[in-house]
C-alpha cells in the first residue's frame, strides 16, 4: 500500500492501453463523476484504463463489480454530496460484499486514506495522477488488502491514453491539454489535489482532435485549470527545453487544433485574467471555427479582495482584459465565476463586485459563496469572517443581477441568426432539436431533416434567461 504524497517521477512508464472490447474479463465497472469538466474528462481516461484490464462500463450500479466515484473537493458541499452517496453505497456492500467501492479524484487526494481507514466508507482510494494503477489497486482489494495510491506526479498527462467517451452525444468531446495548477489562489484546494502544472504534448492533442473528427465529432473543448499557461517544450524562463524541437504556447496550440479541420469547432476552458494574452484573442478572431466565447473567472470586483485571493490581477487589469476581448471580437460571449463573502469582505467590497458585473454585463456566470478549504493559504492566513447568512445574502444579490444580465444578453440575440451545431433532440420534445451558437448559448428549434453534427442557421425569435428559441433558416 502506498499512501504518501511525495511527488513521483513517472518517466518512461507510458503503456498503450488497448480498447475495452478486445479482451473483456466479464466484469463490469460503474463510474460516477462530480466536479469540473476535467473530472468528467478524467473519468473517460479511467474507463479506458479499466477497459484495458477487461472491464466493461455499465450504467447499472447493481450489476457492477467495481463502483468508482470520481469526486470534487472544491467546496464543502461538494464533499458532503459524495459522503451521502458513499453512505448509500453501504447497501450495495451489504447485498454483495465482494463489490469493490472506490473513490477517485480530488476528494480522494485531499483526504488520502481517511475514508478507507478511519471512516471505512471505501475499499480503494486513487488520486488524479494514479489512474494507471487502478487495475492493480482493484486486484489488491480483491486479495483482501487496502489499496491506496495518492501519489502526485510532475509528468503524468495520460497523453497516450485514448479516452472512452462516456455519455457522449457523438458531437462534442473534451480534450485535456494540461493537468494541475501552479497558481495558489488563496481560496483554492486544486493545487493540493491536482499537483503541479504540466502540459501535454501538442502532437498528441492534435492527434486526438483528428481522431475525433474522423469519428464524426464536430466540437472539442480544450481543458486545463489555466489554459493560458499551456507550454510545450518551453521552460519557466520562456526558453526552449530542447533547442532542436518546436515550442508551442496556448495561442499556437489553438491555431494547430483549429487547422485540423474547418468543420471542427474549438472551445477551451479555463482562461486566467492574469495570463490571457492578446495573441490568444488574435488567433480566436482569425479562425472561424474557434468559438467566440471566453470563460474568464473574475472572483471579485474589488482589488483588495483580489489581492487577498492571490489572483495576481486588479479590477482595472480585469476590465482591460474585457476591453481587449471586445476589441478583438465585438460579438464574443463572456462568462465568469464569482465568489461572495471571501475572508474579511466588507459590504463596500461586495458592492464593487456588483458594480463590476454592471460594467461588464456577463452573458453567464457560475456563482458561489466562499467555503473555507483546509490547508489553503486563506485558511492559514485569514479568518473566515463573513457569517454564512451574510455570504448567502450577498450571493443572492449577485445571482439576481446576473439573471437580469443573462436575460438582457439573450434578448439582444432575438432577431439575429446564428450558426448552430446540432447536438440532438431538445430535452422537452422530440419534435425539437438543440445546439449551441459560437457564444455558447443553447438554442432550441423545430426539427427539420438535420442530424446531430450538422451545422444549421437558426434565426432567434424568442428567449428565456437560459435558452434561445428560434427556427432554422436558409443561408
Ligand atoms: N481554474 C479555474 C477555476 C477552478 S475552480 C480558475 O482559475 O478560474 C472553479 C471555481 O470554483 C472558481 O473559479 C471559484 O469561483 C470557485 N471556487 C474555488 N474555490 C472555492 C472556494 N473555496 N469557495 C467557493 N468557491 C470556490
Ligand atoms: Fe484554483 Fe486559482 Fe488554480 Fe484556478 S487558477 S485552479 S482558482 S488555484
Ligand atoms: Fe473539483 Fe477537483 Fe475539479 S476540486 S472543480 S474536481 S479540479
Amino acid at each position: 500500500m502506498q499512501d504518501q504524497t511525495i511527488e513521483e517521477e513517472r518517466q518512461g512508464e507510458a503503456t498503450m492501453v488497448e480498447h475495452a472490447s478486445e479482451h473483456l474479463n466479464g466484469k463490469k465497472l460503474y463510474l460516477e463523476s462530480y466536479g469540473c469538466q476535467m473530472n468528467f474528462s478524467d473519468s473517460e481516461i479511467v474507463a479506458s484504463i479499466m477497459g484495458g484490464a477487461g472491464y466493461e462500463t455499465t450504467r447499472n450500479i447493481d450489476e457492477a463489480d467495481v463502483v468508482l466515484l470520481n469526486t470534487c473537493a472544491i467546496r464543502d458541499n461538494a464533499e458532503q454530496r459524495v459522503r451521502n452517496r458513499l453512505t448509500q453505497f453501504q447497501h450495495q456492500k451489504e447485498n454483495n460484499p465482494d463489490k469493490v467501492i472506490g473513490i477517485l479524484g480530488c476528494m480522494a487526494e485531499r483526504l488520502k486514506s481517511q475514508l478507507l481507514e478511519e471512516e471505512k466508507l471505501v475499499d480503494l482510494v486513487a488520486g488524479p495522477d494514479a489512474y494507471r494503477d487502478l487495475p492493480n489497486l482493484v486486484t489488491e482489494v480483491e486479495s483482501g488488502q487496502k489499496a491506496v495510491n495518492v501519489l502526485l506526479s510532475r509528468e503524468e498527462t495520460y497523453a497516450d491514453i485514448s479516452p472512452v467517451r462516456l455519455d457522449s452525444n457523438g458531437v462534442s468531446a473534451f480534450i485535456s491539454i494540461m493537468r494541475g495548477c501552479d497558481n495558489m489562489c488563496s481560496f483554492c484546494v486544486v493545487p493540493f489535489t491536482r499537483g503541479r502544472e504540466r502540459s501535454r504534448s501538442a502532437e498528441t492533442i492534435v492527434q486526438e482532435a483528428q481522431d475525433l473528427v474522423n469519428k464524426g465529432y464536430r466540437e472539442v473543448t480544450l481543458l486545463g485549470q489555466n489554459v493560458d499557461s499551456y507550454r510545450w517544450n518551453i521552460n519557466r524562463k520562456g526558453e526552449p527545453t530542447d533547442e532542436t524541437k518546436e515550442t508551442v504556447n496556448f495561442a499556437q496550440l489553438l491555431e494547430k487544433v483549429a487547422l485540423v479541420d474547418p468543420r471542427l469547432r474549438i472551445r477551451f476552458s479555463t482562461s486566467h485574467p492574469k495570463d490571457m494574452t492578446d495573441e490568444v484573442l488574435e488567433v480566436m478572431a482569425r479562425y472561424e471555427n474557434i468559438c467566440e466565447y471566453i470563460h474568464l473567472p473574475v472572483q471579485s470586483g474589488n482589488s483588495d479582495v483580489l489581492e487577498r485571493m492571490n489572483r495576481g490581477y486588479s479590477r482595472e487589469w480585469y476590465l482591460n482584459r474585457i476591453a481587449s476581448i471586445r476589441k478583438h471580437m465585438p460579438e464574443a460571449g463572456i462568462s465568469t465565476d464569482v465568489i461572495s463573502g471571501f475572508c474579511q469582505e466588507t459590504e463596500a467590497e461586495h458592492k464593487d463586485t456588483l458594480s463590476l458585473m454592471q460594467e461588464v454585463k456577463f452573458d453567464f456566470a457560475y456563482m458561489f459563496y466562499y467555503s473555507e478549504r483546509p490547508k489553503t493559504l486563506a485558511a492559514r492566513k485569514f479568518e473566515d469572517s463573513v457569517p454564512l447568512e451574510e455570504k448567502k445574502r450577498r450571493l443572492s444579490e449577485i445571482i439576481e443581477l446576473q439573471q437580469q444580465h443573462s436575460l438582457e444578453s439573450n434578448k439582444r440575440s432575438v432577431g439575429k441568426t446564428f450558426k448552430v451545431l446540432v447536438e440532438g433532440n431538445s430535452k422537452r420534445s422530440d419534435e425539437h432539436q438543440c445546439g449551441r451558437n459560437s457564444q455558447n448559448v443553447m438554442a432550441v428549434f423545430p426539427k427539420l431533416n438535420h442530424v446531430p453534427g450538422d451545422y444549421v442557421n437558426v434565426r432567434i425569435n424568442d428567449c428565456t434567461a437560459a435558452t434561445l428559441i428560434g427556427e432554422i433558416v436558409e443561408d
